[in-house]
């Protein structure tokens, strides 16, 4: 009965490190979640951003003396979407890389 009781307390023990441990990973992949997600919603106004000096471009187009900075104002959207991208590209890479390295530490 009592050797039952015991063994019920280290079964408790037992799972509650075990969450202790799975929040630990939790909150890790929550912050990594946060922050993918900013990326990405800055990633989408970067695109309409981008969008809207096209668009300004074919306007200065049409001008009779369009000034030249026009035609470069979609370079730093372009640039920003560029790296956004690469990283929201990337992102699977890195969860796979990363669950591999906890895998093979047996943790
Ligand atoms: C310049 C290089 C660019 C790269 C490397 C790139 C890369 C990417 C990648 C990897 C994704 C995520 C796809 C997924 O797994 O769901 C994405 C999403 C997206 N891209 Fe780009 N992109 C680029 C430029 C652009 C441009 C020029 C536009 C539009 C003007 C654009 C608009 C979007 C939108 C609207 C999404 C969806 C965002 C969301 O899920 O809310 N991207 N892009």
């Amino acid at each position: 009965m009592s050797g039952e009781e015991g063994s019920q307390i280290d079964q408790e023990s037992r799972s509650s490190v075990r969450i202790a441990a799975t929040s630990v990973t939790a909150m890790e992949i929550g912050i990594h979640r946060n922050w993918s997600k900013s990326v990405r919603q800055v990633h989408r106004w970067l695109s309409i951003a981008f969008t809207l000096t096209i668009i300004g471009t074919f306007v200065a187009l049409v001008q009779e003396e369009p000034a030249a900075w026009v035609f470069y104002m979609p370079l730093l959207p372009l640039v920003l979407l560029l790296l956004t991208g690469l990283y929201l590209f990337l992102l699977p890479y890195g969860t796979k890389w990363r669950s591999g390295r906890r895998t093979a530490a047996g943790n």
